[in-house]
C-alpha cells in the first residue's frame, strides 16, 4: 500500500485535493484582477512570518518598544529586512486589498449567489483594519502614540457611554504602557483570527464558484469539457492552469515588493511616517497628525463632518458608515447584468466618480485642514455616499448591453 492511500484511508488528502484544486473547475477567462485573491494569501502569509520573527525581538514596554525596533534594525542579523518586510507588507497588503474589493465592484462578484461570500470578505476588512491600526503603536513613535490618542478619543465620543469606552479601550486615561501592552497581545492574535476567516472565504467561494469578468455563471451553463462531463464547459481545473498563472503574478508582485522594499521603505512618508522616528513624547504634539494612507479617505471623511455641540459623534458615525455600507453593496446594484462589460455609462461614470473620490479623499485625510480643502472633503464624502444610496435608482435606469451565453475572453 502506497503512502497516500494510507493516509486517504484515515484523512481525505486526495479527496480535498481534487475537490479544491485538480478537479475544482474555474472559469477559463480569469484575467489581471483575479491576481489579488492568491496574492493577499500571500501577503497574510508574510506579515505573519515575518511578525513572528520580530517579536522575537521587540519589547512591548513604554520605556523598550521605541528602542528594541532601533535595535532590530541596526544589530540583529536581517532585523532591517524582516522590519521593511513588515512595514512595507502592511501597506502591499491594502493595496492589493483594494484591488481585490475594486475587481469585485467592476465584476458584480458581490451579487447573488455570492452575498456571503462579500460579506465574509468586508469582515475581512475591517478585521485588517484593526490589526493594522494596532500594529502602528508598537514602534512607540510619535505618530503611533498621537494617531493612537486621535483614534481612541473618537471613541469617547459615543454618548453616554463614550468616557468609559475610551477608558476601557486603553486600559487608562491616556494613551500608556498598559494600551502598548493590549495592543501589542490583540495584534499577535487577530493575523491567526484573519486566517480562520480567510479559510471560510475560500470555503465560501468554492461553494458558488468564481465570477469571471464576464458576469456568467458558468455552473448554469453547458456542460462537459475535455477532463469531465460533468463540469461546466467554461470550466478548466484549478491546479495547474490557474496555480500556474498565479505564480506569474506571485513573481510581478514581488518584484514590485522588492523595489519598494529596498529602495523606498518610507515611500516619501506615506508607508513609514517621519514623525514615527522620533520617540512617543506624551508632552509634545506633532504639528500635523495624519493616519497612515490606506486609512485617510476615512479619515477625510470624519474631518469633513462638522461637530455638533463640540461632539465629534457625527464625523464617526460618517466614517462608521463609509465601511458598513460595503455590506449592504450586494442588495443596494439592482441592475440585470452583473458586470461592467455589460453595465451601461451611467454605472460606469459612478464607479469612475467613486474611484476619483476615493483618491482625492485618501488625499486631503494626510493634509491640513483649510476652510477650502474641508468644503473639497465635504463634496467628496457626498459623492462617496451618493454612489452607494443613488445605486438602486441609477443600476435600475441604466441601459445594458445584452450579455452573451458563453463567457468571451
Ligand atoms: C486577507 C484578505 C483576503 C484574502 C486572502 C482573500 C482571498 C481570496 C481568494 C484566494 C479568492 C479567489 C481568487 C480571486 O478571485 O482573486 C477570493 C475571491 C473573492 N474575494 Fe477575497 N480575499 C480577501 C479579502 C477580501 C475582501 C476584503 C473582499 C471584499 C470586501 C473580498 C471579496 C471577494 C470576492 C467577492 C471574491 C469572488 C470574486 C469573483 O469570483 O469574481 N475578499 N478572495
Amino acid at each position: 500500500m502506497s503512502l497516500l492511500s494510507w493516509i486517504d484511508e484515515r484523512f481525505p488528502a486526495t479527496k480535498v485535493w481534487n475537490e479544491h484544486l485538480a478537479q475544482y473547475y474555474a472559469p477559463k477567462n480569469f484575467n489581471f484582477w483575479y491576481f489579488f485573491g492568491s496574492l493577499a494569501m500571500l501577503v497574510l502569509v508574510s506579515q505573519i512570518l515575518t511578525g513572528v520573527w520580530l517579536a522575537m525581538n521587540y519589547k512591548p514596554d513604554a520605556e523598550l518598544a521605541f528602542g528594541s525596533v532601533e535595535y532590530i534594525m541596526r544589530d540583529v542579523n536581517w532585523g532591517w529586512l524582516i522590519r521593511y518586510m513588515h512595514s512595507t507588507g502592511a501597506s502591499a497588503f491594502f493595496i492589493v486589498i483594494y484591488l481585490h474589493m475594486f475587481r469585485g465592484l467592476i465584476y458584480g462578484s458581490y451579487r447573488q449567489p455570492r452575498e456571503l461570500l462579500w460579506i465574509i470578505g468586508v469582515i475581512i476588512y475591517v478585521l485588517m483594519m484593526a490589526t493594522a491600526f494596532m500594529g502602528y503603536l508598537l514602534p512607540w513613535g510619535q505618530m503611533s502614540f498621537w494617531g493612537a490618542q486621535v483614534i481612541v478619543n473618537l471613541f469617547s465620543a459615543v454618548p453616554f457611554v463614550g468616557e468609559e469606552l475610551g477608558i476601557w479601550i486603553r486600559g487608562d486615561y491616556v494613551i500608556s504602557d498598559v494600551t502598548l501592552n493590549r495592543f501589542f497581545a490583540l495584534h499577535f492574535l487577530l493575523p491567526f483570527l484573519l486566517v480562520a476567516v480567510v479559510f471560510i472565504h475560500i470555503v465560501a467561494l468554492h461553494k458558488v464558484g468564481s465570477n469571471n469578468p464576464d458576469g456568467i455563471e458558468i455552473k448554469k451553463g453547458p456542460k462537459g469539457n475535455k477532463w469531465s462531463d460533468t463540469a461546466p464547459a467554461d470550466g478548466i481545473p484549478f491546479h495547474p492552469y490557474y496555480s500556474v498563472k498565479d505564480i506569474a503574478g506571485v513573481v510581478g508582485f514581488l518584484f514590485l515588493f522588492a523595489l519598494a522594499m529596498f529602495f523606498a521603505p518610507e515611500m516619501g512618508g506615506y508607508f513609514l511616517e517621519a514623525p514615527n522616528f522620533e520617540p512617543a513624547n506624551p508632552m509634545k504634539t506633532p504639528e500635523h497628525i495624519a493616519p497612515v494612507w490606506y486609512f485617510t479617505p476615512f479619515y477625510a471623511i470624519l474631518r469633513a463632518i462638522p461637530s455638533i455641540g463640540g461632539s465629534a459623534f457625527p464625523g464617526v458615525v460618517a466614517m462608521g458608515a463609509a465601511i458598513v455600507v460595503f455590506f449592504f453593496l450586494p442588495w443596494l446594484d439592482r441592475s440585470p447584468v452583473k458586470s461592467i462589460r455589460y453595465k451601461g455609462l451611467v454605472f460606469k461614470v459612478w464607479i469612475g466618480i467613486f474611484v476619483v473620490v476615493f483618491f482625492v479623499l485618501g488625499y486631503l485625510g494626510v493634509q491640513p485642514s483649510t476652510p477650502a480643502k474641508t468644503l473639497l472633503a465635504q463634496i467628496c464624502t457626498a459623492l462617496y455616499f451618493a454612489f452607494f444610496l443613488l445605486m438602486p435608482i441609477y443600476s435600475k435606469m441604466d441601459k445594458t448591453k445584452p450579455v452573451p451565453e458563453r463567457v468571451t475572453k
